[in-house]
């Protein structure tokens, strides 16, 4: 295995970067390119773990292919995979190895880090979490006064979060009846007030879930929770007051994920009840660690580890496949192709499952604060522009808002579509198969953004000529579609797993790293310096820009209560 350099490849000077540039400048014609090929559609679609990929409607031929696939190696790809699954050190800014991938290794895989070897571990705290998940489940795990737990709510945010979040809407069908899951994430008190209002503290458990347990949300809302236990236990007389009764009561209804667990003792949560991570596990990589603690007492250690070993078939097809055939590599080449060659600035992802409703917002964690960097990993400026906004929402409720853009406005939007063969839940109108319309729209949407509509084709269903220019559709708008056979914990994990190895790639190309996050720490330090001046300290109201003055002062005229 060949060492990662500490000066990433400039992309923009290889021989591959030059011919994409000619290449782009011959624009491929999809309604050509499938007539001239009958071949097509099995040639660019490919099996990755258990998804059918299909990537014959994107702007390519054989030409561009090959010339991406020369990138991903002028740049080193392999090589940069190679460090990432080894444990170097990849993420350079915080000095960290980068190993999500461990979480879902199977026990006997050895991954060193620092010389020692993470998977006993790993799996030491897997079957810590399980452990637990399994008393919550059973029922042996009670609350204060003897009651059942029926409701958990995780408090974390950004990747102690939208993983957990994400993971459990898409896995409802797998949820134990009886029991679920809340997610607290937002520091406007709506959230906890809403989301606590009418649980009955005594089925409530409480998980805590920050790596680094100092994030200003989380532990102000942990607070705000073990108030709203506290008081409601007390407010019963479930509990006699007094800080003894408190520390029990917090010792059943409080446990905690984290990397820091000094930090969780000092909270007032018993070490025992906490379970650890590690500093190679990123935040938005984490829902496979104990950060998923949640979805693991909501569905169950077996699907849980169903979901882990779904994330390692993907991390191996990563590792092994060609990049020819590496649906990841292939993925995240196009979205570069796109970028820096067709000034793309936005990526869809249109799942059509209503089970994954939340994983575009996941996705946007994941891509946006991995590949939103302007300097490489050396800190030198980068050279080409970086990570393009992702986001999304279900079809079809995205046909009808935001589809007619895609369709006929000026700007390209490369988009993913996800759909499933079998529903959870397989209803029928009459004798129509709801799924099956469902799947119709997803089929010829795609089929619309490439092959269009052209005027000849407007005006020969009699359309009145004034309006042919406004209903003609250009078409040649790429789309991926990605197939599954069912959303089982294995094809998520799948999913995921197929999203952080195409956003690893981009960082590959571009030469970031991926792994840092300083962008989201100036607002957090301004946002500790203003508070003084919110709750009217005039001499630090006088020390903010004159903007914030004024809105601070504004907002101090109309705040009532
Ligand atoms: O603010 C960004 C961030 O650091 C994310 O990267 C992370 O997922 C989130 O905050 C939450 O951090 P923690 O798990 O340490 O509370």
């Amino acid at each position: 295995m060949s060492t990662p350099s500490s000066t990433p490849t400039d992309a923009t000077t290889t021989e591959a970067w030059g011919r994409l540039q000619q290449l782009a400048d011959r624009k491929v014609d999809l309604r050509q390119a499938f007539d001239a090929d009958p071949q097509r559609a099995e040639r660019f679609s490919h099996d990755a773990a258990d998804l059918f990929v299909d990537l014959s409607k994107n702007l390519v031929d054989d030409e561009v292919l090959a010339a991406l696939v020369d990138l991903a190696g002028q740049v080193g790809l392999t090589q940069r995979r190679d460090a990432m699954f080894a444990g170097e050190r990849i993420n350079v800014t915080e000095d960290r190895a980068v190993l999500h991938t461990a979480l879902r290794d199977p026990e006997g895989v050895r991954v060193e880090v620092g010389g020692e070897d993470v998977v006993p571990v790993v799996h030491e705290v897997l079957d810590k979490v399980y452990a637990f998940a399994e008393k919550v489940r059973s029922g042996e795990w009670v609350g204060v006064t003897g009651k059942r737990i029926t409701t958990v709510v995780n408090i974390g945010i950004g990747g102690s979060d939208l993983g957990p979040v994400m993971v459990y809407e898409a896995l409802k069908p797998y949820v134990q009846p009886g029991l679920s899951a809340r997610f607290v994430s937002n520091i406007d008190p709506t959230d906890v007030a809403e989301k606590t209002r009418d649980l009955d503290p005594e089925q409530t458990l409480f998980i805590v879930a920050s790596k680094t347990f100092t994030t200003l949300e989380t532990l102000t809302n942990a607070r705000l929770c073990r108030s709203w236990l506290l008081d409601g236990l007390r407010a019963s007389g479930a509990i006699a007051d007094g800080d003894d009764a408190a520390s029990e009561a917090i010792a059943k209804h409080f446990v905690a994920v984290s990397t820091a667990l000094d930090k969780v003792a000092d909270f007032g949560i018993d070490p025992e009840n906490a379970f650890g991570f590690w500093d190679w596990v990123g935040g938005r990589y984490s829902v496979g660690s104990a950060i998923g603690t949640s979805v693991v007492v909501a569905i169950g250690p077996e699907n849980f580890t169903a979901f882990l070993a779904g994330m390692h078939a993907m991390d191996r097809h990563f590792v092994e496949s060609d990049l020819a055939e590496n649906v990841p590599a292939l993925m995240g080449l196009l979205n570069v192709w796109y970028v820096n060659f067709h000034d793309a600035q936005t990526h869809a992802v249109l799942p059509y499952a209503q089970y994954l409703h939340r994983f575009p917002a996941y996705l946007q964690q994941m891509t946006m604060e991995s590949n939103g960097k302007s300097v490489r990993y050396d800190g030198s400026p980068v050279t080409t522009d970086t990570g393009e906004v992702f986001w999304g929402e279900p079809g079809t409720n995205g046909q009808h808002a935001f589809y007619q853009l895609i369709h006929q406005g000026t700007r390209l939007i490369p988009a993913d579509f996800i759909a499933v063969a079998t529903p959870a839940n397989p209803l029928k109108d009459g004798d129509a198969d709801v799924h099956e319309l469902f799947l119709a729209n997803f089929f010829a949407q795609t089929a619309a953004l490439a092959f269009g509509k052209t005027a000849d084709e407007v005006r020969a269903e009699g359309t009145d000529e004034a309006i042919v220019p406004a209903r003609v559709f250009s078409g040649n708008r790429p789309t991926t579609s990605i197939m599954a056979p069912a959303l089982t914990p294995s094809v998520l994990g799948q999913l995921i797993a197929l999203y952080e190895h195409i956003t690893f790639t981009q960082g590959v190309v571009w030469g970031i790293d991926s792994f840092d996050q300083w962008g989201v720490e100036l607002g957090k330090q301004l946002a500790k310096q203003v508070t003084p001046a919110v709750g009217g300290d005039e001499s630090a109201i006088a020390e903010q820009d004159a903007s914030t003055q004024s809105l601070v002062r504004w907002y101090r005229a109309h705040r009532e209560g």
